[in-house]
């Protein structure tokens, strides 16, 4: 049985004063108290860099985990602007998004580029959410699982890569842990129109498959997350899919009582 992952991912959302307003509110929900009991999903916050470390004072004693929203693949150096891995870990980080669809499209983060990320982040043993998606034109055009197929059979292997990436080999015991797939088509991100649970558990089969054919049984460990409107009154139906383990949340995920309920609907 996989236990769902549900993720907040707040983009370039709340300022401090903001955040910390969420995070009372959000304590004082009744599922907060719930969430160290063993059916409860597990539950992650992605708030804008500058934030992470205040977030981590705050949530270290409790179950909630901490969640990068993007990362450097280079350990340190001239790279202005850019967070390392060990940066990232250093203020608590449990998970890093890598290759969310807003990375791809608005700052033309590439298959590649996102490969170095994966097997990078892997290598330092913090979890990783991997996101695929299709546009519209490519769902329309029949290309969806040509599209989140190449997404993600780039993202793990080792095929050109410079530096060793045992971290994406088999024979990883912690990917089952520590790696993550977010299924989030990019024509549900933002405009309200979820993908029908049907439509969304046929890619997430479809991305179960490629992980079974990479990794084996493991694979069956492995969740797949859904992201793109999910709303307190669609995640029900999207979490009764097989194959859907949890969701990747942005503009729900702002309000505390929003995501609360969220949260509710996801416990096992
Ligand atoms: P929305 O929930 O606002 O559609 O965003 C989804 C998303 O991109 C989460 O990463």
């Amino acid at each position: 049985m996989r236990k769902p992952l549900i993720i907040a991912n707040w983009k370039m959302n709340h300022l401090l004063d903001e955040a910390l307003k969420f995070l009372q509110d959000f304590k004082r929900e009744s599922v907060f108290s719930r969430l160290e009991s063993k059916n409860a999903p597990e539950v992650a916050i992605a708030p804008s860099f500058v934030l992470l470390s205040e977030l981590h004072k705050k949530l270290q004693f409790n179950s909630v985990k901490l969640v990068a929203q993007n990362v450097h693949w280079e350990e340190r150096g001239a790279f202005t602007g850019e967070v390392s891995l060990s940066m990232l870990i250093d203020v608590g980080c449990d998970y890093v998004i890598i290759g969310h669809s807003e990375r791809r499209t608005l700052f033309g983060e590439t298959n590649a580029l996102i490969q170095k990320k994966v097997a990078a982040a892997l290598g330092k043993h913090i979890g990783v959410v991997l996101c695929v998606g299709e546009s519209l034109e490519e769902r329309e055009s029949g290309k969806t699982f040509d599209i989140v197929g190449e997404q993600l059979t780039t993202a793990l292997s080792c095929h050109s890569l410079e530096t060793s990436c045992h971290s994406l080999e088999k024979g990883n015991p912690e990917l089952p842990t520590k790696l993550a797939i977010a299924y989030e088509p990019v024509w549900a991100i933002g405009t309200g129109k979820t993908a029908l649970p049907e439509q969304a558990e046929e890619v997430h089969l479809f991305l179960r498959k490629l992980l079974l054919k990479q990794y084996g049984e493991v694979a069956d460990q492995i969740r797949i997350q859904y992201g793109g409107s999910v709303k307190p009154d669609n995640i029900a139906s999207l979490m009764a899919q097989p194959n859907i383990d949890g969701a990747l949340v942005g503009g729900a995920s702002l309000e505390a009582s929003s995501f609360a309920h969220i949260i509710e609907k996801a416990f096992l």
